[in-house]
């Protein structure tokens, strides 16, 4: 029998497929969608303390092996989208508030809402590629990350995971100063910063000029980033960047992930990719007499 539940801390996930934030995560009727399609557990929209309209379009283009987008972390704000979190507070499926913030302060007043609207764990977005003042500012800074991460620790009761980013050069000096304020996972990665030209127009084509390119292209360097981490810290790792298909997953895993997001194949596979994904897994473990998630994650780093 092959049991593919896995466990990030405390959290218990009946599946490895988690909903990657940004991703048909605008309101509590198509997180229920995802749910219902299979999804181990959901990562919101990130979300911070005021509303925000994001970036003009075009927002996102669609290249030959990913997505390129600068949506420029839209949102209702907290207190709007609250609600839509508490709407799912019932589900069995875990929800995984994500925010960002500027400072230690916001994160925190942002972090005890997420968690008094029911959010099971908190994902402190430190990583958007194009969104300045609440990106990589923060997420490439060692001492501020971790006056954030020590803050909203001492706050909230609920696990903290950090969404870090293959732009910056000091990932395992990031990730080692979470780990060492008591965050309690990494998830890796965000977007990779990237650009496309308009050959007629001479122009970027994203109103941003530069945005995150996703999906199956970024791959590689998911995994790279996920086998670094797992050199260099003890806690869980989520593995996140152009997953697509089981065995995506499985390398994922034996780079050292606990569990693995999904977020540019809900496109180009539909909501069912949480399913198929797992039916997926689960043949490869039959084929290959793995029974246990566990068995697989680290394998490449041994
Ligand atoms: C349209 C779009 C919007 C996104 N919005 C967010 C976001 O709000 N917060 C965040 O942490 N990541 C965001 N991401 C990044 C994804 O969560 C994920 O880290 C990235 O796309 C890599 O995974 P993938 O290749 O499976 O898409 C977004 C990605 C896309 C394509």
């Amino acid at each position: 029998m092959v049991d593919i539940s896995t466990t990030i801390g405390p959290l218990r996930l009946k599946n490895p497929t988690m909903l990657a934030s940004g991703i048909m995560d605008e309101d509590a009727g198509s997180m229920q969608r995802m749910m219902d399609c299979g999804a181990g557990a959901i990562v919101t929209k990130s979300i911070g303390m005021q509303p925000r309209e994001g970036y003009a379009n075009p927002t996102v283009v669609e290249l030959e092996y990913g997505l390129l987008n600068a949506m420029g972390l839209p949102n209702p704000g907290i207190e709007l989208y609250g609600e839509e979190v508490k709407k799912l507070r019932t589900s069995n499926v875990p929800i995984i508030g994500s925010i960002y913030a500027a400072d230690a302060d916001e994160f925190v007043s942002l972090a005890e809402k997420m968690q008094r609207f029911g959010a099971n764990a908190l994902e402190l977005n430190v990583s958007c590629p194009h969104a300045k003042q609440y990106g990589l500012e923060v997420g490439c800074d060692p001492v501020l990350l971790q006056e954030i991460v020590t803050s909203v620790k001492q706050n909230v009761s609920i696990p903290v995971f950090i969404k870090v980013s293959p732009n910056i050069m000091n990932l395992v000096q990031i990730v080692q100063g979470a780990e060492k304020a008591s965050a309690d996972a990494i998830v890796a990665i965000n977007t990779v910063k990237a650009m496309k030209i308009d050959l007629e127009t001479r122009c970027p084509v994203l109103a941003n000029k530069t945005g995150g390119y996703s999906g199956k292209a970024i791959k590689p360097i998911g995994v790279r980033c996920v086998y670094d981490i797992a050199q260099a810290v003890d806690i869980p790792i989520i593995g996140v960047g152009g997953i697509t298909t089981g065995e995506d997953a499985i390398e994922y895993f034996m780079a050292g992930a606990s569990a693995v997001q999904i977020g540019s194949a809900v496109y180009y596979r539909g909501p069912d990719v949480f399913k198929s994904v797992c039916e997926e897994i689960k043949t490869w473990m039959k084929n290959h007499g793995t029974t246990t998630i566990k068995e697989l994650i680290g394998a490449a780093c041994r």
